[in-house]
């Protein structure tokens, strides 16, 4: 019998990944699949990583084009979109991938309207708003994923703010679920990563890290930090026909770490 795995074939889709961390392991993961991509940054210091995501995109064969814009700025996520339909070969645009985040951590006392601001405008807004100007040119069939995080239900010190829009991009989900889903034929998904090895992370500050050991040590997958190569496969395979049937759904990406 020969192998058929059309049901995973995500050939001559058209992708929007929002930011460049895990987001590039995203983007080429789904251009392994098939897919031409929409790669996003926002900071000058990413600009050589999105354009080396954009060559390794090209020299798998597939389609790639870069936007700088940001998501938390109202007017730039028009250009997003637009990028996009400029990409996609049928005016359709066929994958939406919520990955760009602010996650910096301030303990409930030191947290100021401001730092509120910076993350639920990036983690919360920037995905309504994105996925509202994209959804006229999402297809039946058409796939969202959120890159939510284990903290939204760990409940880890010094992350009022950010757990809160953790847990927001899950309640979005599952709210789109429902509303897109017949109306618009969409499945809307979401990804829990525990810690994984990018910027986000190293950048963290020793205490954080030094207080995260424990539980690292005690991932039941492995006792180690978890790679963009453990999650970016799962996000890729949301985006399939193969995963016609699920949707509302938050599937942990964490080594076990948080089980749901
Ligand atoms: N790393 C972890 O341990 C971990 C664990 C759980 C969940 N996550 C989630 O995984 C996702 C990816 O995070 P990461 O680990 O790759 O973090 P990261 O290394 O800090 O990257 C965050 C990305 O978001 C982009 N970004 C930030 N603000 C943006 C904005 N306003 N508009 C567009 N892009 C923006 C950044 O772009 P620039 O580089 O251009 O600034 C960067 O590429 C996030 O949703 C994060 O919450 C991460």
């Amino acid at each position: 019998m020969s192998e058929d795995f059309s049901g995973v074939s995500l050939r001559d889709k058209t992708a929007i990944v929002t930011g460049s961390g895990l987001g590039a392991e995203i983007a080429v993961t789904l251009a392994k699949r098939g897919a031409n991509v929409v790669v996003n940054y926002v900071s000058e210091g990413s600009k050589k990583r999105a354009e080396e995501v954009v060559n390794q995109i090209n020299n798998l064969g597939r389609e790639a084009v870069i936007v700088q814009a940001s998501v938390s700025d109202i007017d730039q996520i028009q250009p997003i979109v637009d990028a996009a339909l400029k990409l996609s070969k049928n005016g359709k645009i066929d994958i939406l991938v919520h990955n760009a985040a602010q996650g910096l951590e301030a303990n409930l006392i030191d947290t100021t309207v401001d730092f509120y601001n910076q993350h639920f405008d990036c983690n919360v807004r920037g995905p309504i708003l994105l996925t509202k100007a994209a959804l006229p040119h999402i297809p039946r069939g058409g796939r969202i994923v959120f890159i939510s995080s284990a903290a939204a239900r760990l409940g880890v010190g010094g992350q009022t703010v950010y757990a809160a829009t953790k847990a927001a991009n899950e309640a979005l989900c599952r709210t789109w679920a429902k509303e897109l889903g017949h109306t618009y034929g969409v499945t809307v998904n979401n990804v829990n990563p525990g810690p994984i090895a990018t910027d986000q992370w190293f950048n963290s500050d020793e205490q954080f890290l030094k207080d995260m050991q424990p539980l690292i040590d005690s991932t039941p997958a492995a006792p180690r930090v978890g790679e963009v190569s453990d999650v970016a496969p799962l996000v890729a395979f949301l985006c399939t026909d193969d995963a016609r049937w699920v949707t509302g759904s938050s599937l942990s990406a964490s080594g076990g770490l948080i089980q749901f």
